[in-house]
């Protein structure tokens, strides 16, 4: 693209801004590049990438086995809709089911799409299996969440943001605080019109929270007990980034109805996935559901080289142990820092909080430096920064950021 080839940074911002719709607010950064943990601007400076497109890069950027059956399977057939089968999707579809587990796949593109689908499929169980009158059916959420930004996920979303002017909201959801079993269990027994719950393993979007040892398998307990769906939004804790292969295998829960997507392609294009097993899927029948790029044949060959690629490169055990090695850097400035008052996490999914206001541009400012001193990390609120590289990162990789990361933290101690 002869437009692109002059490219510098403050073109490519000018042009965002004056033709671009301003639903974002990037780090004033242009990359043009990617390779593994690293990224280019268009001037040619090499940062590492702590973010990892908030997860989805878990296999590194432009992995060449994920590229490479990209482009093979986009030089043969890209897409014939589910009107017509395709003889990639059946062969992916039981390759997933068998790598996670269980009977069923129903394919889409975004983690959104896959929210939605689950919720769908969690309603519509609830009147043709658990017995639910029709239009009554319950979801519980939690608090803080972040499942995507559709208008029926923003409906059960408590930021203000997300929210403000585009109601009218989607009815049939019940909020609870995270990490609370004794208000999902309240909940539960005084709603008999629960279908589902639904939860992320670790809140990412929230900054990375992590709720207390148990809470996952107890809160499965209670599901199992009130006969309600275990809904899993592993969107973006899923497919290693945690140390497991999904964030709910540290505490052995078997979800119902199991989320899944960015990673789920390495980053490479959008491919998201809903597994469940047939006593659950088997609601769902011709018509009731789809997505005409969904379950392309490019989507389904992309998914099965990005897993892969997870098991062939042992990622969840080098996340585990970088994860482990991050924290325990971290803490040793930590325990003499005025700035930084805890590092959090789980896997490559980590997460530092500022001492300052939630609302103030510290972390802004911080994640300023950090790209000078070349880094990309983003703030998930104004005081606390989210640290996910992508997984395939070395240990010397991983203490040579540490090293950037203290030493531009140094810069803002009083
Ligand atoms: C837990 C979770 N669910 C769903 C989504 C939505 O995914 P997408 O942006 O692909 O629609 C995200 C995105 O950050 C997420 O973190």
């Amino acid at each position: 693209m002869a437009v692109l080839d002059q490219m510098t940074s403050q073109k490519a911002i000018e042009l965002e801004n004056k033709y671009g719709a301003h639903n974002y607010h990037p780090l004033p950064v242009v990359l043009s590049r990617g390779e593994g943990v690293h990224v280019w601007d268009v001037e040619g400076k090499q940062y590492y990438d702590f973010l990892s497109a908030y997860s989805a890069v878990n296999q590194g950027h432009c992995h060449p086995k994920i590229v490479g059956a990209m482009v093979e399977q986009a030089k043969t057939l890209t897409l014939t809709s589910r009107a017509f089968y395709n003889d990639v999707l059946g062969k992916y579809e039981k390759f997933a089911c068998e790598y996670f587990g269980f009977d069923k796949l129903l394919p889409m593109n975004t983690g959104a799409e896959a929210v939605e689908t689950a919720l769908k499929l969690c309603r519509k169980w609830a009147y043709e299996v658990k017995g639910i009158h029709e239009n009554e059916a319950e979801i519980v959420v939690c608090e803080n969440n972040f499942h995507g930004r559709t208008t029926t996920i923003i409906s059960f979303s408590n930021d203000p943001v997300a929210r403000e002017n585009f109601g009218p909201y989607t009815k049939g959801f019940i909020k609870i605080a995270y990490d609370n079993l004794n208000a999902l269990e309240e909940t539960l027994k005084n709603n008999p019109n629960v279908a589902g719950f639904l939860v992320e393993p670790i809140q990412g979007e929230a900054g990375v929270y992590v709720p207390t040892q148990g809470y996952l398998a107890k809160a499965k307990a209670l599901c199992e007990q009130y006969n309600v769906l275990f809904i899993a939004d592993e969107v973006q804790t899923g497919i290693a980034r945690t140390g497991k292969l999904l964030a709910v295998d540290h505490e052995n829960v078997k979800p119902d109805v199991l989320i899944l997507g960015k990673a789920l392609s390495g980053g490479a294009y959008p491919v998201s996935a809903v597994l469940a097993n047939d006593t659950v899927m088997g609601v769902i029948h011709p018509g009731n559901h789809g997505s005409t790029f969904g379950g392309n044949p490019v989507a389904a060959a992309v998914a099965v080289a990005a897993l892969e690629v997870i098991q062939e490169e042992q990622l969840a055990h080098n996340a585990e142990q970088l994860g482990q090695l991050f924290r325990s850097e971290m803490n040793k400035y930590i325990a003499s820092s005025e700035l930084v008052s805890l590092v959090r996490g789980k896997g490559l999914l980590n997460a530092i909080v500022i001492n300052d206001d939630e609302d103030s541009d510290t972390a802004w400012n911080i994640c300023l430096a950090l790209r000078d001193n070349g880094l990309l990390a983003k703030p998930t609120h104004g005081n606390i920064i989210r640290f996910a590289p992508p997984l395939v990162m070395t240990e010397a990789q991983l203490l040579d950021c540490v090293n950037i990361i203290v030493k531009t933290l140094k810069q803002f101690e009083a």
